[in-house]
C-alpha cells in the first residue's frame, strides 16, 4: 500500500522567508518544493506564454489569475516526484485557490497536513526583500543576513546573484498590500481547519527551521 504523502504550505507576507525555508524543510522531510514564484520565473525565463503573462502581472506586484495558477500547479503536483508530497510556497494565495487546492489533493487521496503561518512585521519584510539576491537556479541569498560567500556569486555554481523586478520598494509596498488584501484571509481559512501555526519569522533563519520542523515532525 501507498504511504499517505504529507503536504505542507508556507504562508506569510511576502519577504517572510517561506522560499528560504520551504527548500530547507522539503530537503529535511524527503518532499517536493513547489513554488509558484519559481515555476513563473522559470517560465519567463523559458520564453512561454505563460511566463509572458505571469510576467504582466508579477511586475507590478499583482497576484497572477487563479485560473492560470491552479491550473499550472495542477500539473507540477501530478508529476511523478510529488507522490510522497510536496511543500508549497507561494500557493495558495487567495480562498479560490485554496479551495481549488483542497479538491485537487481531495482526488490525490491527501489533504494539507500543515500550515506554518511565518509572522513578520512589515517593516522587516522592506529590509529583507531590498537586501535579497537570488541565483537563477532560485537560490536565494540576504547581502547582510545570508551573504553568499563572495559578494553577488552563486555559493553552488559560481554564476552571478541578481535583484528580482518586484522587490524594488514601490512594488514591494503594492505586494505587501495584496498580501493583506487577498491571502491574509487564509490564516482564518486554515486555522479553522486546525492545521494553521504561527512561527516567529523574526528569528534567525536556523532557529525558524528548528521551530517549524518541530511541528512538522510532531
Ligand atoms: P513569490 O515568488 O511567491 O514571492 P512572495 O510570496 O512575494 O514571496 P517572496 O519570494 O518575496 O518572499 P519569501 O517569503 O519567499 O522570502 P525569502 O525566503 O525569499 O511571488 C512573486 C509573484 O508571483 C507574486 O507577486 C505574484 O505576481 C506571482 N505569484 C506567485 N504565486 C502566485 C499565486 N499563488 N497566485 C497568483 N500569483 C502568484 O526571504 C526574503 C529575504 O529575507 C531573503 O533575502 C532571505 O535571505 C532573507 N531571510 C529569510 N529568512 C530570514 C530570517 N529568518 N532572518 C533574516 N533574513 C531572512
Amino acid at each position: 500500500m501507498n504511504e499517505k504523502a504529507t503536504y505542507i504550505v508556507m504562508l506569510g507576507p511576502p519577504g517572510a522567508g517561506k522560499g528560504t525555508q520551504a527548500k530547507i524543510i522539503a530537503e529535511e522531510l524527503g518532499l517536493v518544493h513547489v513554488s509558484t514564484g519559481d515555476l513563473f520565473r522559470e517560465n519567463l525565463s523559458n520564453e512561454t506564454e505563460l511566463g509572458k503573462l505571469a510576467a504582466s502581472f508579477m511586475t507590478k506586484g499583482e497576484l497572477v489569475p487563479d485560473d492560470v495558477t491552479i491550473a499550472m500547479v495542477e500539473e507540477r503536483l501530478g508529476r511523478e516526484d510529488c507522490q510522497k508530497g510536496a511543500v508549497l510556497d507561494g500557493f495558495p494565495r487567495t480562498p479560490a485557490q485554496a479551495e481549488a487546492l483542497a479538491a485537487l489533493l481531495e482526488r490525490f487521496g491527501g489533504q494539507v497536513d500543515l500550515v506554518p503561518f511565518i509572522k513578520v512585521p512589515n517593516e522587516t519584510l522592506i529590509e529583507r526583500l531590498s537586501g535579497r539576491w537570488m541565483s537563477k537556479s532560485g537560490r536565494v541569498y540576504h547581502a547582510l543576513y545570508n551573504p553568499p560567500k563572495v559578494r553577488w556569486i552563486d555559493d553552488v555554481d559560481g554564476t552571478e546573484l541578481y535583484q528580482r523586478e518586484d522587490d524594488k520598494p514601490e512594488t514591494v509596498a503594492h505586494r505587501i498590500d495584496v498580501y493583506y488584501e487577498q491571502t491574509s484571509p487564509l490564516i482564518e481559512y486554515y486555522l479553522s481547519d486546525g492545521i494553521l501555526v504561527e512561527i516567529d519569522g523574526t528569528q534567525e533563519i536556523d532557529k525558524v527551521t528548528e521551530d517549524i520542523l518541530k511541528v512538522a515532525k510532531a
